[in-house]
């Protein structure tokens, strides 16, 4: 990738104090620090005074951003736990780290550190939490950074997967467990007795001081697709005074005020380092549904009978897909499909969502057809369903269905193929697109055209037109031949193979 060398009088390195940062990842030209190492430094200064005479664990690689900060400080106590992060190291030293630190005297260190680690060694993070507790003095730290992608996952690496597995279970070849934000706050928690594990930074640092220092609100901020990576667990002295690292949840306002506010406010260099998924979430906002008082329901066209659908949902679990893009979402039944067939999936939903529907739902009741998609709900229920739409309009029922999986679901209200242009242009680049809108080939010609790497499939395979003909099937027969795929196809559902 063509980098490019900024010098800024605007930023400036927390740790080494240099003005030059690369624009794109935001590395510090002068430390090589990226943004979690300057994060991680900013929060361990603000919560102590590293002083010439502090105990520090440091569990790390050799040579670490963090380690050269400390030493800069004037630390003299300070321990290197040197880690080999590769995955053959892990297999041969399975809990050696565990084992290591068994071996430290207790109530030795003031603070233990780690950047960016425990998701690379297989150790059982129990016991290594009980460990940093026997470790630290009464009141001291242990403050560390990890890629916490899920709110819960229980998901690690079992001694027989190889690296290609890591790569499609975890995200990466060196990785072997996904953390999960709140699952590693409670095993803090449970451990250190603190009320409060996790840290937005931003309660504890100057917004302003943490732009400057280059570090963008998706690296602190929780909102708007980022989170907090940063937790902190004190040990209490032995009045195991409850310390309060201050609400993890920001009161409603605070949060609300930095949603409106956020893009504004920092500079403009932070708004552009935001990746591509991110524009997209921000320029296409979750409308206010707070007044939509119906509940939450599923109707798929397709749902009650078996449309063949586990072919899509086969194919987002085996390419282990994490973005697609459905063209026509109706009222979610479909994409409640995707979206729970993998919970690291996120689903661009394109649709104009216009008018209600309210009238041809009502009117399925009586038609041979179309009555095996509502008759799940019983007559109250769809005339509840019918005044919804007919009050909210379709849109904000689509998305009070699709509530549950807000943080995954960014809804991109226009029509295709427009829509498809404006995403390519943005940047995404979907692995995997459904056709479900009004059986047109344009909308399967330029997925194709620009996205060609992007899975095609659909809907409507055994749809007829005023003509009596499979007009959906039709239309991708000539497409797979024109193209060389292969078509597999069960009932309504289609999906295309390169040959
Ligand atoms: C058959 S429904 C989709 C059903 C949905 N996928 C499900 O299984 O529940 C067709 C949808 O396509 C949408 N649509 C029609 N033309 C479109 C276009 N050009 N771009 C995007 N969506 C479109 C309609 O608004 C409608 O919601």
């Amino acid at each position: 990738m063509n980098t490019e060398k900024v010098e800024t009088t605007e930023f400036e390195c927390p740790i080494c104090k240099s003005v030059a940062f690369d624009e794109l990842s935001l590395r510090c030209l002068g430390c090589r620090s990226v943004e979690r190492q300057r994060l991680l430094y900013l929060v361990i200064t603000s919560r102590m005074k590293i002083d010439k005479g502090a105990n520090i664990l440091l569990i790390g690689k050799k040579e670490d951003i963090i380690e050269k900060a400390i030493r800069k400080n004037g630390c003299e106590n300070l321990m290197v736990m040197d880690i080999d992060c590769s995955i053959k190291q892990i297999e041969d030293k399975y809990n050696t780290i565990n084992d290591s630190l068994g071996k430290l005297e207790e109530c030795s260190f003031d603070l233990i550190i780690h950047s960016h680690i425990i998701q690379k060694v297989a150790i059982d993070l129990n016991s290594f939490i009980k460990h940093s507790f026997r470790l630290l003095k009464p009141d001291g730290l242990h403050i560390f950074t990890a890629p916490a992608r899920e709110m819960h996952a229980e998901l690690e690496k079992s001694e027989t997967i190889n690296e290609d597995q890591c790569l499609k279970l975890f995200g990466h070849r060196d990785h072997v467990r996904i953390i999960g934000l709140n699952d590693m706050e409670s095993k803090l928690k449970a451990q250190f007795n603190n009320k409060s594990c996790l840290i937005e930074p931003y309660h504890e640092i100057d917004r302003e001081k943490l732009r400057l220092s280059g570090i963008s609100n998706k690296t602190w901020f929780s909102g708007n697709g980022g989170r907090p990576k940063v937790f902190c667990a004190k040990k209490h002295n032995k009045l195991r005074k409850i310390y309060s690292t201050g609400s993890v949840n920001a009161d409603k306002y605070t949060l609300k005020r930095i949603n409106m506010n956020t893009y504004n406010y920092f500079g403009r260099e932070i708004i552009q380092h935001m990746n591509a998924l991110d524009k997209i979430k921000r320029d296409n906002p979750w409308p206010d549904i707070s007044d939509v008082k119906q509940a939450p329901f599923v109707l798929a066209l397709g749902l009650g009978q078996d449309a063949g659908r586990h072919l899509i949902i086969n194919k987002i679990r085996e390419a282990d897909i994490k973005l697609m893009i459905e063209i026509g979402v109706f009222l979610g039944g479909s994409t409640i499909q995707w979206l729970e067939s993998k919970n690291n999936l996120q689903v661009i939903g394109i649709d104009p969502w216009s008018d209600s529907w309210g009238g041809y739902i009502y009117n399925m009741i009586g038609c041979h057809n179309m009555s095996t998609h509502v008759n799940q709900f019983s007559i109250e229920e769809l005339k509840s369903i019918v005044k919804s739409l007919d009050r909210h309009g379709n849109y904000k029922i689509a998305l009070n269905n699709l509530l549950r999986y807000k943080e995954r679901f960014i809804p991109i209200r226009q029509y295709s193929p427009r829509s498809l242009v404006y995403l390519k242009k943005h940047g995404i680049e979907p692995q995997l697109i459904y056709i479900d809108a009004f059986k047109r080939k344009i909308d399967l010609e330029v997925a194709y055209a620009l996205f060609p790497n992007s899975v095609l499939c659909g809907d409507d395979w055994q749809w007829k037109d005023a003509n009596g003909e499979f007009g959906m099937q039709k239309i991708v027969k000539v497409f797979a031949s024109k193209y060389n795929f292969e078509i597999e196809a069960e009932r309504q559902t289609w999906i295309l193979h390169r040959r």
